[in-house]
């Protein structure tokens, strides 16, 4: 899903105040995109050239060190963060027939997120609860013993 957040003027100006501290400081990268994303919730695409420029890299090594980490992203995320596990225990107890019903519910695929803003959908390798099984992170919450019943009332209860 497309998201069309408009950078604008003064989060250029703001950006280019955060890179100018680390100006042809190479080995800074990570710390500076990452202040750029707790900044900004996501790190903009058109930070990217003042980036590689300030550093002294190519776009596409910026680019590439983004792509490398999952916890860094070019795109916003929802408020909150709905992590299905597709690990082996949650699988053989129906954890695929979750993350279909969450897919149904939010109306979004994985890595992609809701319009209003309010959810990201992703999956995860074991979140190591596997007695709980299946489950699925919302926010910093784990719920367990996950059934159709109960994916709707957490949704809804979360304003999905
Ligand atoms: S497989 Fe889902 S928590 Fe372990």
């Amino acid at each position: 899903m497309e998201r069309a957040k408009e950078v604008t003027e003064a989060d250029l100006a703001r950006i280019k105040e955060i890179v100018s501290e680390y100006s042809r400081q190479k080995w800074a990268l990570i710390p500076l995109v990452q202040k750029i994303q707790e900044e900004f919730g996501y790190i903009p695409p058109d930070s990217i050239p003042i980036i590689s420029g300030a550093l002294g890299l190519f776009p596409s090594q910026v680019q590439g060190v983004i792509s490398f980490y999952a916890q860094l992203y070019t795109e916003p995320k929802g408020k909150n963060m709905v992590r299905v596990c597709r690990g082996t225990a949650c699988h053989v107890r129906g954890g695929k027939t979750i993350l279909k019903l969450v897919k149904q519910q939010l109306g979004v695929e994985e890595g992609e997120t809701t319009p209003d803003m309010e959810y990201t959908l992703e999956t995860v390798a074991c979140i190591g609860v596997c007695a709980l099984a299946p489950n699925m992170v919302v926010g910093d919450r784990v719920y367990g013993h996950l059934n159709p019943k109960k994916v709707e009332q957490l949704l809804k209860k979360n304003g999905g």
